[in-house]
């Protein structure tokens, strides 16, 4: 491999301004490629990332890339996940996986068997308060978690909705469900494990022209036995940052925004008082606009994916794990659909 982990981003919209300023911002990456099936639009983002704009075709067969970035709307996924393991790419892909499961086992599946790597940007898991309420949790300092929840208040325009033809589409993977709250369920689970089953209603609150759910509600039941509510909407103006709530038996830790807002135990530590002080109030984290946040976390998860293919290791966000936060958006439409009877979420 070159001293450089080289990589080729396929869709080159909104979030590949992200990656591209990651890539750049990385500990050994390198952007070469970039490809879109609007070609001015891979151009653009050569432009001002670097690298050579190409056709998806051609950049699938490079010789000189080692990792492929997936941006493309959710519904196109999976597709260039198995091409790319087909041509050899370790592959980083955005968040949601895929929109089923069955999509989801075949990526996994094909990157097993190209022997490549297959990562997930579901990048607020690596956000400083959440890696501090996860150390917590994982000392037992909580002892047994009673509650996890999460408050996505967001605001998005109509026009939001009828920028890109896919974010207004259920079958293209829009909705608040999958598109928006998928990151805040994803850290429930994350942090409070496994969700077993789900409650859930859909509401469309405030976008008439969009035939799809701007607002959902769900009751969680944990294998732990613990219980979570989500809250997640894109209806309510201007938009207000992101809550997370976890009690357990000895303790609780609130996050909001990227800040740690509470922060209580029985048992006090010295590490505490610095620990209250994670996170500063200014940073955006997308409540009232689609790019409206820093690209940190984005550039974490591209220097995991770097160390992941030199020391050859899982990358942080498995598709293991991000397949079980899909489970949960599935149950959680399942039982919206079927006047909110409470669904168990699939293994
Ligand atoms: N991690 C995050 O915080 C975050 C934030 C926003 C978006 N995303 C994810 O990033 C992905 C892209 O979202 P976006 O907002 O950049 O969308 P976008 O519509 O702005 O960009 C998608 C790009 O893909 C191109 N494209 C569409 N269909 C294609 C196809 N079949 N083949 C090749 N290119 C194709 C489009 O021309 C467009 O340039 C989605 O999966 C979304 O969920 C993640």
């Amino acid at each position: 491999m070159a001293d450089k982990v080289r990589f080729g981003l396929i869709g080159c919209g909104l979030i590949s301004d992200f990656h591209g300023k990651a890539i750049n911002a990385s500990r050994g990456g390198v952007l070469v490629a970039a490809a879109d099936m609007r070609a001015e639009r891979a151009e653009a983002c050569v432009q001002k990332y670097g690298g050579r704009a190409m056709t998806i075709d051609e950049l699938l067969a490079s010789p000189d890339i080692d990792v492929i970035n997936v941006c493309t709307p959710n519904a196109y996924h999976g597709e260039y996940v198995i091409k790319a393991a087909e041509a050899g790419k370790h592959v980083l892909v955005e968040k949601p996986p895929e929109l089923t499961l069955e999509k989801v086992d075949a990526m996994i599946a094909a990157c097993q068997k190209a022997g490549v790597k297959l990562g997930v940007v579901l990048n607020v898991r690596t956000r400083t308060a959440i890696q501090a309420i996860k150390k917590a949790i994982d000392e037992g300092r909580f002892g047994k978690i009673l509650a996890a929840d999460a408050y996505m208040k967001w605001y998005r325009s109509t026009e939001y909705y009828f920028m890109d033809d896919w974010r207004s589409s259920r079958a293209a993977g829009a909705g608040v469900i999958i598109q928006h709250a998928f990151h805040y369920f994803d850290l429930l689970q994350y942090l409070a494990g496994p969700v077993e089953k789900v409650m859930a209603k859909t509401l469309n609150l405030a976008h008439p022209q969009v035939q799809l759910e701007d607002t959902a509600a769900a009751f969680f039941t944990y294998k732990s036995g613990a219980f979570g509510l989500l809250q997640a909407s894109t209806a309510l103006y201007p938009g207000t940052d992101i809550r997370i709530e976890i009690n357990g038996e000895n303790g609780t830790a609130i996050m909001v925004g990227e800040r740690i807002d509470t922060w209580k135990f029985k048992e006090e530590r010295p590490e505490d008082a610095e620990i209250r002080k994670i996170g500063s109030a200014a940073q955006a984290t997308a409540a009232g606009g689609a790019a409206d946040f820093g690209v940190e976390e984005h550039t974490r998860i591209i220097n995991d994916m770097i160390e992941a293919v030199r020391e050859d290791r899982e990358p942080f966000v498995s598709a293991a794990s991000a397949r079980h936060t899909l489970a949960i958006a599935l149950a959680m439409y399942e039982s919206a659909d079927n006047g909110g009877r409470e669904v168990t979420v699939a293994e």
